[in-house]
């Protein structure tokens, strides 16, 4: 089984490098300049009137700061985060304790907020918009219904997929963000940075190298520089180099195109199984047995991006260019 490089969950060992890599300021942070323009008004609004920074929802594919952001605000708004992912937010009781434990004005991120419970959700309705909840306290006859007053907090919340969100909870939120892959120039001066951090020497091609294989996506930039690290401290001098970022990115089964192998497999089975399409998301998935959600969220946007494949109206097609890819020509159609 080859190596997941792009998965939605990482390591205890990448959440320690990334903690240390990423930036803490709005300023240091590089790429999605949208996104950090209005988000530099709204902090700077919001701290003139005193109060806390409107809720804030963040999607898009993962790997391109989502949680950086989130801490990014909680540390220029000068107050606490506390983090917690939608699904270990199990019962009412859960969400009450996180959100009755914040400090006035504080951040709660919750990850992969489309996958809160409905309980969970319908009670952050009334904590986002008034800042109460109403907890039920005993059982039958004699449940009482009482009104817990919230500090006043900012929700930032993080996701895959919009789709997935309810529509009163997305319309809770008053700035909604979507981050995008970032360019190749974003990402050299990432790596650049992180190269610098983890106290590493690479030169000008290396990271160019890297930087066109990292799928548009810091969090692989990050976690590649550091297998690439390794290479270049065992088998060359531990600079990193063009050739030693070949030698590496080749060996790890991360192609030109920054594809590995479940990206490959995705525009292969198009070709070979379907024709190159139109065919749906689902098909593909399960005929190389993968989660058509995982297949969906993570690896279809960066093909789509990248132009490889098409989204039409029936379904998704291989383009010229991921024919191309292979090696192949795209065949005319009748
Ligand atoms: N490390 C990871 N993502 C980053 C970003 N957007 N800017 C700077 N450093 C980063």
């Amino acid at each position: 089984m080859a190596k997941r490089l792009i998965t939605t969950e990482y390591t205890v060992e990448d959440k320690a490098i990334e903690g240390t890599l990423r930036p803490q300021l709005l300023a240091d942070y590089i790429g999605q300049s949208k996104v950090k323009e209005n988000l530099k008004v709204y902090i700077e609004a919001a701290k003139a009137r005193e109060e806390q920074l409107d809720h804030v929802l963040l999607f898009g594919p993962p790997g391109l700061g989502k949680t950086t952001l989130a801490g990014i605000i909680a540390n220029e708004m000068g107050v606490g985060i506390k983090t917690a992912v939608g699904p270990s937010i199990e019962k009412p009781g859960d969400i009450v304790s996180l959100l009755s434990n914040l400090a006035p004005k504080d951040v709660l991120f919750i990850d992969e907020i489309h996958r809160l419970n409905r309980q969970v959700e319908e009670m952050l309705y009334s904590a986002m918009e008034d800042f109460y909840v109403d907890i039920l306290i005993g059982r039958g006859a004699t449940a009482k219904s009482i009104r817990l007053d919230l500090p006043p907090f900012t929700l930032v919340g993080a996701t895959t997929r919009a789709g997935m969100l309810t529509a009163p909870l997305r319309d809770r939120f008053g700035v909604v963000s979507r981050l995008e892959f970032y360019t190749i120039d974003e990402l050299e001066t990432i790596i650049n940075r992180s190269a610098d951090v983890l106290g590493v020497e690479i030169d000008k091609e290396g990271t160019l190298e890297l930087a066109r294989r990292s799928r548009g996506t810091p969090r692989l930039a990050n976690r590649l520089l550091k297998r690439i690290r390794d290479f270049a401290q065992i088998k060359y001098d531990g600079r990193i180099t063009l050739d030693v970022a070949n030698y590496a990115l080749d060996l790890m089964e991360v192609d030109s195109f920054g594809l590995d192998n479940i990206d490959r497999a995705v525009i292969k089975t198009m070709i070979e199984k379907f024709d190159g399409g139109p065919v749906g998301i689902e098909a593909v998935a399960t005929t190389i047995g993968e989660d058509a959600g995982t297949i969906g969220e993570v690896y279809e946007p960066y093909l789509v991006q990248t132009g490889l494949i098409a989204r039409t109206p029936r379904g998704r097609i291989v383009t010229g260019e991921g024919y191309k890819h292979f090696g192949l020509e795209r065949p005319a159609r009748v």
